[in-house]
């Protein structure tokens, strides 16, 4: 169990547990790699349903890994391999037809904040410490936190922990928006399972096309938002998931959905 990353199966979730606990899960380019091809094989794999990425007690992550960094100053080296996978990694997230949750305890900064903005929901335990302490060290969120942030949480309260490097606890994250839900220290785990578990049964070709519709919000006006959605929904209608859905309902059981 000395891997970066691990990966379990919980029935039809996936958690993969960020697990560099000596340096506070510090991200490298070699661990975001495995990252995005592990997500890459899960996502094709129609057993998993939903995913959940969790990292320690004591930090989700810290961010870039500084000492790395330092050592780029010290090759020489003209490129960004971190910055060039981390932009890769978290817009393939975004791609992905299942919902991903990030767990998230103790530290919750810089890069791994970035991680966290960068899956589609995001559930803390009492021990979340959130910031963006890049300005101490020369730097900014560079890897969409400062685009991300802003649409979650408003561009006052983003500039507010951009500029100042201060961190803001659990439940001022969920007051901001900036987590979904906050549960008790020690219940994160069962808890992220639990939430990833119900939208694993919902059917996957709907939760898909949800994601890309609300994505889509995002970066749109509202009238080509709109023709999206009505031709997503368009092309649900000849799924036999919802046939299967709508029938189940109506024979009062339990759906048996395929993702077809
Ligand atoms: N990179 C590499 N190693 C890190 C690290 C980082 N970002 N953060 C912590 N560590 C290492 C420490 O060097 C230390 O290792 P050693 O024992 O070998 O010295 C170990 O993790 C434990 O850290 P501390 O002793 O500092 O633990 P602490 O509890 O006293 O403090 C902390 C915790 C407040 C998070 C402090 O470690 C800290 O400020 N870390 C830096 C966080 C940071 O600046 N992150 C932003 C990085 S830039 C970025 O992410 C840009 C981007 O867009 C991708």
């Amino acid at each position: 169990m000395d891997e970066l990353l691990q990966l379990e199966r919980h029935d039809k979730v996936a958690r993969i547990r960020i697990n560099r606990e000596s340096a506070l899960n510090a991200l490298t380019p070699e661990m975001l790699a495995d990252l995005r091809r592990m997500l890459g094989e899960l996502d094709l794999d129609g057993d998993v349903r939903a995913v959940v990425l969790a990292g320690q007690p004591k930090a989700f992550s810290v961010g870039a890994d500084i000492k790395g960094r330092v050592a780029e100053y010290e090759a020489g080296a003209l490129r960004d391999p971190l910055g060039v996978i981390i932009r890769e990694l978290f817009a393939y997230i975004e791609s992905m037809s299942k919902p991903v949750i990030a767990a998230l305890a103790g530290y919750v900064l810089g890069g791994g904040l970035e991680l966290a903005l960068a899956c589609d929901l995001r559930i803390a335990d009492r021990t979340a410490k959130f910031g963006f302490p890049e300005a101490n060290v020369g730097s900014l969120p560079g890897a969409g936190g400062t685009q991300r942030l802003p649409r979650l949480v408003g561009p006052g309260r983003a500039m507010s922990l951009m500029f100042s490097g201060e961190r803001i606890g659990a439940d001022q994250a969920l007051q901001w928006g900036l987590v979904e839900k906050v549960v008790e220290q020690g219940e994160l785990d069962e808890a992220s399972l639990a939430w990833a578990a119900a939208m694993a049964k919902r059917a996957p070709l709907s939760i898909a096309a949800i994601k890309q519709c609300v994505y889509v919000a995002e970066s749109t006006d509202l009238a080509s938002g709109l023709a999206f959605e009505a031709q997503s929904h368009a092309i649900l209608r000849k799924s036999r998931d919802r046939e299967e859905g709508m029938r189940a309902f109506v024979e009062k059981r339990e759906p048996q959905f395929t993702g077809q």
